[in-house]
């Protein structure tokens, strides 16, 4: 089941997955808590299993003027490879082709970018780093009509 839960919700499973060794507070994202902002997350038999996030930020590389930006997607890591990654993205698809917007981005994790384009995401540019975190490349896809 995958519901809309409030960004502190989602730190059980961003920091072990995404921010793992690190302080608590690293899993705060810029706009977490803003009005735009949404957070869903995947629960199996009452245990959070997997999350995601959107964000109204808008990335001036692409000419759309809708645009919603995907963070924080972790799945616990034994419950990875199941297939909850997959639905938390549908999920998030869905929510932003129901409120009209037309593109969804992201800095991807290089381990990551083969499971957004098997989603239908497509690189756009180069590889670049993000401080801590790693290697990244900028994804996309254009949201059906
Ligand atoms: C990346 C992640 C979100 C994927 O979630 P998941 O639940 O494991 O993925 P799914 O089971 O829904 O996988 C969907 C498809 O993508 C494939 N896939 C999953 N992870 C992959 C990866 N890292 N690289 C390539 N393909 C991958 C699966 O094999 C599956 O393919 P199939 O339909 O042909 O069987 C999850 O593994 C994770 O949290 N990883 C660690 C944190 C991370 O890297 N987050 C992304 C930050 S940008």
């Amino acid at each position: 089941m995958i519901c809309e839960i409030n960004a502190l919700a989602t730190y059980p499973v961003r920091h072990p997955v995404l921010r793992a060794g690190k302080p608590l507070e690293t899993c705060r994202f810029d706009g977490d808590d803003d009005a735009k902002t949404v957070h869903f997350g995947y629960y199996e038999h009452g245990r959070l299993l997997g999350v995601a996030s959107l964000f109204a930020v808008p990335n001036h590389e692409f000419e759309y003027p809708a645009q919603l930006q995907l963070r924080g997607m972790a799945v616990l890591p034994d419950a990875q490879k199941k297939g909850i990654g997959e639905q938390l993205v549908r999920h998030a698809e869905d929510f932003a082709h129901q409120r009209h917007y037309k593109l969804i981005w992201f800095n991807a994790r290089e381990v990551a970018v083969g499971f957004y384009q098997k989603l239908g995401y497509s690189v756009w540019g180069g590889p670049f780093a993000i401080a801590g975190i790693g290697t990244h490349f900028m994804m996309f896809k254009k949201l059906r009509g």
